[in-house]
């Protein structure tokens, strides 16, 4: 079968690196790729969002099986594209229709989901520009942090957590009234402030049966110790450590069949990833955030334990047969450090030359804001290669994803030292 990725950055590397080890997959297309996916697969030079390019790369090349990597296209409703049109209504698409990518494209909407289904989560109330003295006197009523979100996709940013009143206030005008995070900001939803650690939990969904993968740890922050402006992701830790049988079976309880037995009874036939954003709450799973699709760098650590053949569970899910799956999983620790450029999350430069040493032993590269000129490769985005690591223990995983990040070079560099480490009490006990 030729198999479609859409999207360009880790996720998608690893994707493409784990299909293309795949016998099922015969030609391997990625729109657009990066300098990674070169390796493994034929890069097209095709926006995500560009649905008819995409078409006409699919009817074209006879491919049996698009996998969807980021929201965008999802939320825009590719799925529903691909359903509506008489060509492409056959061919496998990996990912939900916009009715399920709401999950994450309207905060509003999953939160009133999961009140309405029994999933835990903090509570919250929603405001708009219609309601912003409610919303105010709300905010007055309560004690810190407070925890203010965008409805709308933000690119991760919609997301304000101060202890200061004043400026949860102000912040709460200025996306109300003044659009600060554009449309995605017409609505507001003022939270619950959760202590804990946070895990992502990866259900594999073909509409009424589901797999859950490995879980994976994320760092978020962009400085050591989790300081600093949130990122799309530093690093990533698998498997997590706290998250152990007997805590996976209550996310499994709690949290999965509840939003599964909800997407039912809604009437969304989801068949996709479902990414679920925990917030570990002393041995209690409260959901933060759903994502219709895999996490970055989340996936880099995910699909290296994998052993099952990717293609086989992807073909499974499109054709609603994951019952049959049982998925094999290695228990060796996976690590992965995210090099970015320096200045990310804020500005940053494109097009430095990068020297990429070849991977050592148990470990994989995996490119993410990368391209290919003529000079070699070069830097393309803020988050530019992640290096995953693998050992018997995490702390051999660390070490092999830290020496790589070291030896990667271009200029202005920058890599938390600090993955894993915060887990490390947990081996200890
Ligand atoms: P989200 O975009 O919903 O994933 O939120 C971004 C980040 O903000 C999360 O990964 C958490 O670190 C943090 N966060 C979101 N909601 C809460 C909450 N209710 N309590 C504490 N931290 C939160
Ligand atoms: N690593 C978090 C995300 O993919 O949203």
């Amino acid at each position: 079968m030729n198999i479609l990725i859409i999207g360009s950055g880790g996720r998608e590397h690893a994707f493409a690196w784990k299909i293309a080890q795949s016998k099922k997959c015969e030609k391997l297309f990625v729109a657009p790729g990066n300098a990674g996916t070169i390796q493994v697969a034929t890069n097209v030079d095709i926006k995500v969002d560009d649905f008819e390019g995409i078409k006409n790369l699919v009817l074209s090349e006879n491919i049996g099986m698009v996998v969807v990597g980021p929201e965008d296209p999802l939320v825009k409703g590719i799925v529903d594209f691909f359903k509506a049109d008489k060509k492409l209504r056959k061919i496998r698409i990996i990912g939900p229709d916009a009715s399920g990518a709401r999950l994450e494209g309207s905060k509003d909407f999953s939160k009133a989901f999961m009140q309405k289904h029994g999933v835990p989560t903090a509570f919250s109330e929603t405001f708009t520009k219609d309601t912003l003295e409610a919303g105010l006197a709300y905010l007055d009523k309560q004690t810190g942090p407070y925890v203010l979100k965008a409805d709308g996709l933000a690119a991760g940013k919609g997301v304000i957590i101060t202890e200061n009143k004043e400026e949860a206030k102000a912040s709460l005008k200025e996306m109300l009234t003044e659009g600060k995070f554009g449309e995605a900001g017409d609505k507001v939803l003022v939270e619950q402030f959760l202590n804990g650690i946070e895990l992502s939990v990866f259900v594999l969904s073909d509409g009424k049966n589901y797999v859950i993968l490995p879980e994976a740890k994320d760092y978020k922050r962009i400085g050591e110790g989790d300081t600093g402006l949130n990122t799309g992701g530093m690093g990533a830790v698998s498997p997590v450590p706290f998250a152990d049988a007997a805590y996976m079976q209550k996310v499994e309880d709690l949290v999965v069949k509840p939003t599964m037995a909800g997407l039912q009874a809604e009437g969304i036939h989801y068949v996709g990833f479902i990414f679920i954003g925990l917030m570990n709450d002393n041995g209690n799973p409260m959901v933060i955030e759903y994502n219709a699709r895999m996490g970055d760098p989340e996936t880099e650590v995910v699909l290296p334990r994998i052993k099952t053949d990717m293609v086989r569970l992807l073909q499974a899910a499109a054709d609603g047969k994951l019952d049959k799956i049982k998925i094999s999983v290695n228990p060796k620790s996976a690590v992965t450090t995210m090099v970015v450029a320096g200045g990310y999350p804020e500005a940053y430069k494109k097009g430095d030359l990068m020297e990429i040493p070849v991977a050592e032993k148990d470990t994989v590269i995996f490119h993410a804001g990368t391209n290919t000129t003529s000079e070699g490769v070069v830097t393309n985005g803020g988050r530019v290669i992640a290096l995953t690591g693998m050992g018997r223990t995490m702390a051999s995983a660390v070490r092999k994803s830290q020496k790589m990040a070291r030896n990667i070079k271009f200029k202005k560099k920058y890599f938390r030292k600090d993955i894993g480490k915060d887990l490390m009490k947990y081996l200890e006990k």
